[in-house]
This record gives structure tokens, C-alpha cells and sequence, in this order.
């Protein structure tokens, strides 16, 4: 092989420590910033050891298409995963190969469009409920992420769960900064070290547990097992082990659910109501087309007649992506336009600097959903939007997600005229996945 290592920066490991002592890292104060002058500098393929270990970093769409795309079989999940299962366990966000492909076969069937059809009914009920009383000025952030909640925990546990929501809350946030800053560090302790920070670690996962296992075990005595997703796991558990339960693998995939759906659509649809509020043009077309579909029952079916829901969702989606950085690990020494690709490296990409590229997007910075409608619309090229991955390991749960933050930004607008509580942008922090560092009003007036 003739091919050569693509340029990139020099970085010192210390200034690394340098960095997370001070504000962090520009890869996570401003990430956009930073993928873009990276590629500004040294092109579509930037290779560093980045004082960590061998990345690239690329924004070359026939690159990320062949990764995640054409030939995933090639690469692994990047190593960043490996921090999460310390958290999540052995679920099919983390696993690999065949275990992973049976278990995303399990999983599949209740996201099926018949399936989730069922469920639209719950996601109206539960963003009827949370937006019933909303008062003059009120968090979206905090809203949203209970909205988000409750239709994940209905629809995996058909319970509603409001006695639980502090502690899954609680976990949940500490578990994305802990994995977050294990995986930024260039030195790390090991998890099972006893710092104040892992037994910190330890006390929401056994929390977390404890709920979970408690009604894993009750469902698995029962012999009217229900409709949700436990009861689905648990039939098709005992289906293939003659009877039995691998109960901690049912654990690793509820949780595995749990975790990849909360924050990120709670954050995305936090976004989306706060663009509404700073954009009343679009808030008016938006009412005016939910109007044609007013009084009529939610189901699959009615998201048809309305794209601009859809794509006002899309738009967030570009704009704030929860899963802004997404990344492989290259398993063999290949080679691509030229440059060497290392075995055992990183390969990432930004999604966040991907989606507001002007070469793919116009007005890149501007809030303006009607992009993604019509004969013309953006982007021409499919990799430069993938909010939810792509290839075979793309999100599972996109379908689900796009459904409940359609159903409750068209409650909520039906409803409420959204205005602006304050100005500027909110503040975000880059962990695991994106999400809002404080609480974000908005003003909310009766119809
Ligand atoms: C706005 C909301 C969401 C965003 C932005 C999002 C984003 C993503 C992305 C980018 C991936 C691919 C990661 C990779 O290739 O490395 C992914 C995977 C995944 N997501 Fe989501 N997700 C969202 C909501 C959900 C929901 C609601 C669920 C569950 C109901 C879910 C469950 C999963 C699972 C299980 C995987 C792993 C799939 C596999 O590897 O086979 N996500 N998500």
C-alpha cells in the first residue's frame, strides 16, 4: 500500500488536561466551530492522534457513506461505546456482530408501522396532558423531557411511571456526564476504582436496577405477559431459551431503549418549540395546516397531510442534533482516495458542522423547515442530513421519535401561541449526546 497518512494537527496530551481544566475542550465548548476548522485546515480527511489515540475525523460524504453504509461489516462501533456499557450493558446500541443482529431482530417487530399505529392514541394523551396547564412562562427543556419520558416508559413498561421519573431522571443525567467525561479523558481511572465519582456511578446504576429488575421479574410471573415491549422481550426470550429468561439481557435492552430515547427527543423537542416561538411566520403556517387535520383521530395515516410538521421536526433535527458526533473503529488497515486508514483507529464524524455545510445546505444558519419540501429540496446529497445515523445500525426507535415530537409540537401549537421568554442562544452541552445545560422558557398564551 503506497497510500499516506492525511494530514492533521499536532496535539500534546497535556494540553488536553490543560483544556479540561479550564472550560473544555473546543470539541466540546463549541463543536461545530471546531469541525470546521479542522476540515477548513487540513481537508475532508484529518488524521491525529489528538493526545488519545488514533481519529480521523471526516466530513467526506462518499467516505461516510462507505462506512456506514456500504460496508459496515468492516468497522466496529467506535470505542466510545465501550464506556456506555458500563451503563447499558450488552444491548444492541453496543453489541456486535451476530449477537447484535439477533438481538436488533428481536427488538424490530415493535416498531413496526402497525404496531406504533397503536400507540399514537398514548403519545396524543400524554402531550394533552403535559400541555393542559401551561403557564405563562415555562420550561420547554424540563416539558419535553417528561413528555419524552412518559411515552417511552408507556410504551416499554405500558405504565406511566411518575413515581419513578426523579430517580430514571436523576440516572439518566449523571450517566450521560459520567460516560461522557470518561471518554474525553486522556487518562482514566478504572470504572471499578473507588473515586467519589464511580461509587456515584454505582449508586444510580443499582438505583436504575432495582426499578428495572422489579418489574422485569413481576411481568416474567405473570402469565398474561400484555401488549408492550417487555412483554415482547420476555415471549421471545423464553421463545429461544426453552422457557427461560436471560434476565439481565432483557435489563441491558430496556434500559439500552430507556437511555437512547429520553434525552434525545426531549432535547430535540425542547429545540423545536423554541425555534417555533422565535419564528411566528412558520408557527402560523404550521397552525393554519393542522388545522385541515383538526378534530380528526391521530393515526399514522394523518402525518401524510402534514409535511410541514414533519418538516419543521427535520429542521431541528439539522440545526440541534442530540446525537452530534457519531463515529466507527476501523477493523483493517484499508485505503481511501489515497490516504491510509489505520486498523484500530476512530474514524468520526460532525454531524453537527455536517448539517449547516453551505456546500449542501443554503442559508445554512437560518431556521427555514420549508427546505426539506418540494421538488428542490435539501440536500441534494442523502449523507449530509442523518440525524439518526445510517446503514443497517441506524436508530431504531426514528420512526417512534418522530412521531411522538410531531404529536406534541401539534398539540402544543394547536393550543398555545409560543413567544420568546428571552433572547439569545440557549446554552448546550456536547456529552455523549446533546443536551440544554438550563431550563428554557417560553411563553406560552391560550388559543
Ligand atoms: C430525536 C431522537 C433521537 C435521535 C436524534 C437518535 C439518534 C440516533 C443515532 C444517530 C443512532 C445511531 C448511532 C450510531 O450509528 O452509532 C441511534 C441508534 C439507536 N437509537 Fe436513536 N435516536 C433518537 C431516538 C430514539 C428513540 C425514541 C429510541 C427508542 C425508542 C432510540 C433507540 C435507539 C437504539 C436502540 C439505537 C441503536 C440501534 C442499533 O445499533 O442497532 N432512539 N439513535
Amino acid at each position: 500500500m503506497n497510500a499516506t497518512l492525511p494530514p492533521g494537527p499536532k496535539v500534546h496530551p497535556l494540553s488536553l488536561i490543560a483544556d479540561l481544566a479550564g472550560r473544555g475542550p473546543l470539541i466540546v465548548t463549541n463543536p461545530r466551530k471546531y469541525f470546521e476548522d479542522l476540515h477548513n485546515e487540513y481537508g475532508s480527511i484529518v488524521y491525529s492522534d489528538f493526545g488519545i489515540g488514533r481519529f480521523y475525523i471526516t466530513n467526506n460524504l462518499a467516505l461516510i457513506r462507505k462506512v456506514f453504509v456500504g460496508e459496515p461489516r468492516s468497522y466496529a462501533k467506535a470505542d466510545a461505546y465501550k464506556e456506555a456499557a458500563h451503563f447499558l450493558g450488552n444491548g444492541i446500541l453496543n453489541s456486535e456482530g451476530d449477537f447484535w443482529q439477533a438481538q436488533r431482530q428481536m427488538v424490530q417487530p415493535a416498531f413496526t408501522k402497525s404496531r406504533l399505529n397503536m400507540f399514537v392514541d398514548t403519545m396524543v394523551e400524554v402531550s394533552d396532558k403535559a400541555a393542559k396547564n401551561l403557564s405563562a412562562e415555562a420550561d420547554v427543556s424540563s416539558l419535553s423531557m417528561h413528555i419524552a419520558l412518559e411515552n417511552i416508559c408507556r410504551f416499554l413498561f405500558g405504565e406511566d411511571f411518575a413515581a419513578n421519573e426523579k430517580t430514571i431522571r436523576e440516572a439518566v443525567h449523571f450517566g450521560n456526564n459520567f460516560i461522557s467525561r470518561r471518554i474525553q479523558a486522556p487518562f482514566k481511572l478504572p470504572v471499578y476504582f473507588p473515586s467519589f465519582n464511580n461509587l456515584r456511578f454505582f449508586f444510580h446504576r443499582f438505583e436504575l436496577d432495582t426499578i428495572l429488575y422489579r418489574i422485569i421479574d413481576e411481568r416474567a410471573r405473570q402469565n398474561e405477559l400484555g401488549k408492550d415491549l417487555l412483554a415482547m422481550l420476555i415471549a421471545a426470550e423464553r421463545e429461544r431459551n426453552s422457557g427461560q429468561i436471560r434476565r439481565q439481557q432483557v435489563r441491558d435492552e430496556i434500559l439500552t431503549l430507556l437511555i437512547a430515547g429520553h434525552e434525545t427527543t426531549g432535547y430535540t423537542l425542547a429545540m423545536a418549540l423554541w425555534l417555533l416561538a422565535r419564528n411566528n411566520d412558520i408557527q402560523q403556517r404550521l397552525r393554519a395546516e393542522l388545522r385541515s387535520v383538526a378534530g380528526g383521530k391521530w393515526t399514522v395515516e394523518t402525518f401524510d397531510s402534514t409535511p410541514l410538521l414533519e418538516a419543521v421536526v427535520n429542521e431541528t433535527l439539522r440545526l440541534y442534533p442530540a446525537a452530534w458526533i457519531i463515529g466507527r473503529k476501523i477493523l483493517a488497515d484499508e485505503e481511501f482516495e489515497g490516504f491510509l486508514l489505520k486498523k484500530d483507529s476512530q474514524l468520526q464524524t460532525g454531524i453537527i458542522a455536517l448539517h449547516r455545510n453551505k456546500d449542501w445546505w443554503s442559508e445554512p444558519d437560518r431556521f427555514k423547515p420549508e427546505r426539506f419540501l418540494g421538488e428542490n429540496s435539501e440536500p441534494a446529497q442523502k449523507q449530509a442530513f442523518m440525524p439518526f445515523g445510517a446503514g443497517p445500525r441506524r436508530c431504531i426507535g426514528s420512526v417512534f421519535a418522530m412521531l411522538e415530537m410531531q404529536v406534541a409540537i401539534a398539540r402544543i401549537v394547536s393550543q398555545y401561541q409560543l413567544t420568546p421568554a428571552q433572547d439569545g442562544e440557549p446554552e448546550i452541552e456536547y456529552l455523549f449526546t446533546a443536551r440544554l445545560k438550563n431550563a428554557l422558557p417560553v411563553r406560552f398564551t391560550r388559543l
